[in-house]
């Protein structure tokens, strides 16, 4: 497993606290600097995460850490009766309910506050459940896998979009520069919260990403496991059944 990185380490508080705080925090420029951070190549991943969900046909979509809603806003497309968004952050929720008003989605989206590893929903209640850049930010990853793998419908498909890391040259030392300097420089400069960028840099190099995510998620009850790495192995995308 990997070491325990948490954004605020000497706060006395557990990761999943520090975690909702630093996205309150930064929820007002979170999806500015997203675009930023990722150079824009986050829609074009996110786009194939959604066409991936759409191929199942879905009546219920539930996106798990959904942030500010983005993915959840993107999927209004795909004819599912109703989106559900759950996140931790009331911060960032309140970003996401400002966007599906604007976008007169209010009907078909609702954002919830809650926690992944403790999900307020019964057993089998979801044909497609997506998690974008948030696996990285549990506190217990196998609590809150198998919590997702519990509410998923059999048959249903489970799409995790995350962080990873390139093993090839030159990616795999550009990769160190951009992520070890670059990121928390970024950060530094257009965040209130310099800890936040920095953290966010460092629990993507610790996360365990391909194979070693692959197993996790087979250890937790997926079957149908799959990896498809992305952009040179910066982000990747798992897809996984019941
Ligand atoms: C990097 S943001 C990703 C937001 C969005 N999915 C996106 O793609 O832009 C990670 C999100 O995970 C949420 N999060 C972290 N741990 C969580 C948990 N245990 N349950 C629900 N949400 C959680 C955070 O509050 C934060 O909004």
């Amino acid at each position: 497993m990997s070491k325990k990185v948490t954004p605020y380490q000497d706060s006395g508080l557990n990761k999943k606290k520090q975690v909702e705080q630093m996205f309150d925090k930064i929820s007002g420029n979170y999806d500015g600097l997203n675009r930023v951070i990722s150079m824009g190549t986050d829609v074009k991943w996110r786009k194939k995460v959604i066409a991936l969900v759409k191929a199942q046909k879905p009546n219920t979509v539930l996106d798990i850490a959904t942030g500010t809603g983005d993915l959840a806003i993107q999927m209004a497309d795909i004819n599912a009766k109703k989106i559900v968004g759950l996140d931790l952050s009331e911060g960032m929720l309140k970003v996401g309910r400002k966007k599906i008003a604007a976008k007169h989605l209010t009907d078909k989206i609702e954002m919830v506050q809650g926690d992944s590893e403790a999900l307020p929903f019964e057993d089998n209640s979801f044909d497609a459940i997506t998690v974008a850049f948030g696996v990285r930010n549990f506190e217990d990853l196998e609590k809150g896998l198998s919590e997702i793998q519990r509410v998923l419908k059999p048959g249903g498909i489970f799409v995790v979009l995350e962080t990873s890391v390139p093993t090839r040259f030159p990616f795999k030392q550009g990769y160190k520069l951009y992520s070890g300097y670059m990121l928390p420089l970024i950060g530094r400069i257009f965040s209130k919260d310099r800890e936040a960028y920095s953290y966010l840099s460092k629990s993507a190099a610790e996360f365990p990403y391909g194979e070693a995510f692959n197993n996790i998620l087979k250890k937790t009850g997926f079957i149908n496991v799959e990896n498809k790495p992305q952009t040179f192995g910066v982000a990747t995308i798992y897809t996984a059944s019941k």
